[in-house]
């Protein structure tokens, strides 16, 4: 069995990743607690000690709104603890799977962005994630960086449960309806992190040969869930699929224009993006947004 260092192991992505990896790969996973990804030299202490042949970083700054203000801290985060651990892992012979985000595009383009389309990120969030896949990129490591979009889960702080708790009290919701993107559940993300290197056999311990492969196709690839629809489209779903469920008080939703709330960060209008190369390099697919909303509030207590 590999061994596998997963950090950001208390975030959405992270904790799901560490999971799926129980049983396929001897895992090492670290929360905040155990790694501060602003420690440079806590980083490379930690990847110099465990000797990982994987290393999944899902942990990130991702405040978006919060960013715009502590950007520094964002780039800490975003830019610089990725360079750091690309190095080490190029040091150690490792492969990086890193992930990134639909939020460094501006969204003007009307078609799903694919992986060379020209980057423009709109907020301080998006810059510093540019930032760090060009960090690793430039470290020579062998790395693949999944930019996804739009991620929800079982766990963490996300657009469902604060839809679940708001339309509990609230009889009305007002929910952006102009921004488009693909929902994509930390379930779906973790199974795609395993099928890079297992493919269509999830169930199978990763091997040495699995790392090889994986990383002779090192690069940059979208990894969202099929499907498209807008944050009122979201909203909409998530009270229809917790309708059936006894005594729960759907709340009236009422779909906005962006400009009628405004954010501290802006955000790309189109979010949408191609997953066709990961799909034709790896042969993996997430499944569409809404089967990954249906196993997600299936795994939700009722
Ligand atoms: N969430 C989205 O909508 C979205 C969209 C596109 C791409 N992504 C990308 O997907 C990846 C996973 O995101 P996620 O949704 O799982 O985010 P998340 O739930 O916010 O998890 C990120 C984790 O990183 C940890 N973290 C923050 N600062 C840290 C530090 N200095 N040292 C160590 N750990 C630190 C956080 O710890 P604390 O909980 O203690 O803060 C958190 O557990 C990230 O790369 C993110 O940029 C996310």
């Amino acid at each position: 069995m590999i061994r596998a260092l997963v950090t950001g192991a208390g975030g959405q992505v992270g904790a799901q990743v560490a999971r799926i990896l129980e049983g396929r790969a001897e895992s090492i996973a670290l929360d905040r607690s155990r790694l501060d990804l602003c420690d440079s030299a806590a980083i490379a202490a930690r990847i110099r000690e465990t000797r990982p042949q994987l290393i999944v970083n899902a942990a990130a700054y991702t405040a978006v709104d919060r960013a715009e203000s502590e950007e520094a801290l964002a780039r800490a985060v975003n830019a610089v603890a990725p360079g750091v651990i690309a190095e080490e892992a190029a040091r150690a012979g490792a492969l990086l799977v890193h992930f990134s985000t639909d939020y460094v595009f501006d969204g003007e383009k009307s078609s799903p962005y694919v992986e060379d389309d020209p980057t423009h990120p709109l907020n301080a969030y998006g810059r510093t994630k540019l930032e760090g896949e060009r960090n690793i990129a430039a470290s020579g490591c062998a790395h693949v960086i999944l930019r996804t979009s739009w991620v929800y889960g079982p766990l963490g702080a996300n657009f469902l449960f604060t839809m679940l708790r708001l339309g509990a009290t609230r009889d009305e919701l007002r929910i952006v309806d102009d921004q488009r993107g693909a929902p994509t559940s930390s379930l779906q993300l973790a199974r795609a992190v395993l099928a890079l290197f297992t493919g269509a056999e999830p169930a199978r311990p990763i091997s040495a040969e699995d790392i090889a492969r994986a990383s002779g196709r090192r690069g940059l690839y979208h990894a969202t869930a099929a499907g498209e629809t807008t944050w009122f489209g979201f909203a909409k779903a998530i009270f229809e699929a917790r309708r059936r469920g006894p005594n729960f008080k759907v709340p009236r939703l009422v779909a906005i224009p962006t400009r009628e709330y405004p954010t501290p960060a802006r955000r790309p209008a189109n979010s949408m993006l191609c997953s066709e190369r990961l799909e034709r390099t790896f042969g993996v697919r997430l499944g569409d947004w809404r089967a990954g909303l249906a196993e997600t509030l299936s795994a939700l207590p009722e």
